[in-house]
């Protein structure tokens, strides 16, 4: 948890991350995506050290991680004001959606087979979302117009995980020789904004939102709308490019990893 932190300099650990069950002297570790208890008794029968999750899967406050999304929504302009209201709004459903859920089914089972369990979420997504964003500002300096076209070329040719992943970068709004214009990579708080967000965006002069996901019901409504352009990355290709430099980090201090659970190595 600890050297993901550091990665991207954070201090503390983030609502949507936990240590399920502590461990010491951890030197092999099944790392996924998503964990299960299957995946956690694989784990004891073939004597790993710890299971590490991406995605939450005991907690009920991880929601509070989309609060992100304020600092992203300020950096391109966004009245602190509205920004908050949006967000508040959508802490609503995932608060409630948050308690409709058994949140303590995996846990207990980590618990009960005293399996050292931890899940990282934010600190892996903020890391990916540098990456992505770095990627995409390259791409700007060399280029002065770049088409959403242009985008999708030079992701998938700078990195490497775009290469070994099913889903392709897909244009959901747009064309491919529109111009990327004024852009964010809206990623890295809890999930993505879904049509309030991304319509904020586009409010204030946006005109490409990009996104690693979207609902069908959410990329309606943004498509029911004149105005703003989407990109959508990939669920797990783009997860796994956050995860993946904390794994190098991990296996250049001796520690063998078993990747499962979506994870793209
Ligand atoms: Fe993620
Ligand atoms: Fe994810």
């Amino acid at each position: 948890m600890k050297i993901s932190l550091d990665l991207v300099e954070m201090t503390e650990i983030p609502a949507d991350s936990a240590i399920y069950v502590s461990g010491s002297d951890i030197k092999r570790i099944l790392y996924g995506i998503d964990i299960g208890v299957a995946e956690l008794q694989y784990a004891k029968e073939n004597n790993y050290d710890a299971v590490v999750a991406h995605h939450p899967v005991g907690l009920v406050n991880h929601y509070k991680v989309f609060w992100q999304h304020l600092k992203q929504l300020k950096s391109k302009n966004i009245p602190g004001e509205e920004a908050r209201a949006v967000i508040e709004e959508k802490l609503i459903g995932f608060k409630f959606g948050a308690h409709a859920r058994n949140y303590d089914s995996i846990p207990a089972f980590a618990r009960l087979i005293k399996m050292p369990f931890l899940n990282i979420h934010c600190p892996s997504d903020e890391l990916g979302r540098q990456i992505i964003t770095q990627a995409i500002e390259e791409l700007c300096k060399k280029a002065s117009y770049p088409t959403l076209d242009d985008v999708i070329i030079h992701l998938e040719s700078s990195i490497p995980e775009f290469s070994k992943a099913q889903t392709r970068i897909e244009i959901a709004k747009g064309s491919s020789s529109d111009q990327l214009g004024n852009w964010i990579f809206s990623h890295g708080a809890f999930t993505n904004g879904g049509f309030t967000i991304a319509n904020l965006y586009y409010k204030y002069g946006l005109d490409t939102v990009i996104y690693i996901h979207i609902t069908p019901a959410d990329l309606f409504q943004i498509l029911s709308i004149q105005k703003g352009q989407l990109l959508i990355t990939g669920h797990l290709v783009s997860d796994s490019i956050g995860i993946n430099p904390l794994l190098n980090e991990l296996e250049n201090r001796g520690i063998e990893i078993t990747v499962l659970g979506g994870l793209l190595r």
